[in-house]
């Protein structure tokens, strides 16, 4: 089984409570369990985390390079404004951004990306269905990528 890791950053354990009608009603719990779940049936082992801390980002940013582990990343509130996590972000091979609301539908800042050009794809705006097409890809990817001939 390919692994994946699943990161949010700030305020995304608070889904559910937080602005529900532009995050929507599901608990960051339950989001969690059912990324586990539509892994299983792609074929892949992921692990959901989030932190509001900068700090332990990076370090599961820099865990993920080092292992090569594809990433799906949604980093809130960095996106518009952090350069560490950009700098972390270009050492990855596969990375989706996603974003669950249409940034570019809210505020102008909001349409500063940081992040997005060390990204391989964004997807933005697609509810928390955006989480399943990035598992999706990196599952398709993963079978593209495999040389049938050494199986
Ligand atoms: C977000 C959009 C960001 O602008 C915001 O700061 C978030 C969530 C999204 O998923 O739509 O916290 O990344």
């Amino acid at each position: 089984m390919i692994r994946v890791l699943v990161l949010n950053g700030p305020n995304l354990g608070r889904l559910g409570v937080r602005q529900p009608e532009i995050y929507g009603a599901t608990t960051h719990d339950e989001l969690a369990n059912h990324l586990t779940d539509t892994g299983e049936a792609l074929g892949l082992d992921v692990e959901v985390r989030q932190t509001n801390h900068e700090g332990e980002m990076l370090d599961w940013l820099g865990e993920a390079a080092d292992a090569e582990i594809p990433v799906v990343l949604n980093p809130a509130g960095w996106s518009h404004t952090s350069i560490a996590i950009a700098d972390a972000v270009a050492q990855l091979d596969l990375v989706v951004e996603v974003h669950i609301s249409n940034v570019h539908a809210r505020e102008d800042f909001r349409s500063h990306l940081v992040v997005s050009p060390y990204a391989t794809g964004v997807i933005t705006g697609l509810g928390l269905g955006g989480y399943d097409l990035a598992l999706t890809h990196i599952a398709a990817t993963a079978e593209l990528d495999g040389d049938p001939a050494e199986d």
